[in-house]
């Protein structure tokens, strides 16, 4: 079996009412990732793409979190509804979609502005 051409982490990450950083997910669970994994099927991308769930990816504040590897593209604010263009573009066309991309000033810093 030849190996993934993309590896895609979903965060799922939640956290105790009243923590001092947010998390992606209130209960564990995301359509998201179920959306992404279906997408990706019907796209014959399945053998090439694989679709994981993972835990904190220190990324909080900009919650629902996704990263994109080889090319560690990260998306903020990622909802169920977005999954079709980051599977058709990204993933199917080979190009990140700019509008869901992380600012880079946000991204892997304690001084992000959103960063409390
Ligand atoms: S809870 Fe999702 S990145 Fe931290």
């Amino acid at each position: 079996m030849p190996a993934f051409e993309h590896h895609v982490f979903v965060c799922h990450n939640t956290r105790p009412a009243g923590s001092p950083r947010p998390s992606c997910t209130a209960d564990g669970k995301s359509e998201l990732h179920a959306r992404l994994q279906q997408l990706c099927r019907e796209a014959g991308l399945g053998a090439r793409v694989r679709i994981n769930k993972s835990g904190c990816l220190d990324q909080c504040e900009h919650g629902p979190t996704v990263v994109v590897y080889p090319e560690a593209v990260w998306y903020s604010n990622v909802r169920p509804e977005d999954a079709e263009e980051i599977v058709q573009e990204h993933l199917v066309d080979g190009r990140p979609v700019e509008r869901l991309r992380m600012a880079e000033e946000c991204l892997n810093t304690k001084i992000c502005p959103h960063r409390s």
